[in-house]
């Protein structure tokens, strides 16, 4: 069994679907906690009505990135998670951050990865006026989104899709691809490059 913590700032249903298939046994794996730099997020109470522990860190009461992230990483520490699984958390990783969990931070974004990194992708996606978009789940490196990749599921952007309708439509597929790129991980893998080869 895998010991998964999440990383969440808004709604968090990635982490609900990913909580769901560790309970179907779909994921040989479990939540042991869910942190979020917004304690009053919807992911967070949900997290709490689950049974999970569930951590509010509210960045903006921390004096720089790296007292914040201390706190952060102390409260994972106590957890000691297999993985550190970003899901909807909208807090840039320092690179000690990500040093200290090296290969075994995911995350998922709504785009086809290297298209659209950063904030706002579905609507950079929309007024780019690409027809084909989707999302990626990918190990964390230093970049923004640059890490290597491990699922991308594709949609299509049809003509007249606002950002919102983009945006669900890719939902669609994000719970489906997150728990396909967690089972791959939990079977075991190496990192070589930018490939990621599952054992
Ligand atoms: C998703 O669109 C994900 O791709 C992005 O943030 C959103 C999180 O949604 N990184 P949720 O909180 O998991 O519902």
């Amino acid at each position: 069994m895998k010991r998964l913590a999440v990383l969440l700032s808004g709604r968090g249903s990635n982490f609900l679907a990913i909580h769901e298939a560790c309970a179907t046994k779909e994921l040989p794996a479990e939540v042991v906690c869910v942190v979020s730099n917004k304690p009053d997020a919807r992911g967070i109470e949900k997290a709490r009505e689950l049974g999970v522990p569930a951590f509010g860190i509210d960045h903006k009461q921390f004096a720089n990135r790296a007292a914040y992230e201390a706190e952060v990483i102390a409260t994972l520490d106590r957890h000691a998670p297999d993985f550190v699984i970003l899901a909807g958390y909208m807090r840039l990783l320092s690179p000690d951050f990500v040093a200290r969990f090296r290969h075994r931070i995911t995350n998922i974004h709504p785009s086809l990865l290297p298209s659209f990194p950063g904030v706002d992708a579905q609507r950079q996606a929309v007024e780019y006026g690409v027809k084909v978009s989707g999302c990626t789940v990918h190990l964390v490196d230093e970049s923004l989104d640059g890490g290597p990749i491990l699922v991308q599921r594709s949609v299509p952007v049809l003509d007249g899709d606002t950002p919102e309708e983009l945006a669900t439509r890719i939902l669609g597929q994000e719970h489906g691809a997150y728990i396909e790129a967690l089972r791959k991980l939990c079977g075991g893998y190496r990192v070589d490059g930018r490939r990621v080869i599952f054992d």
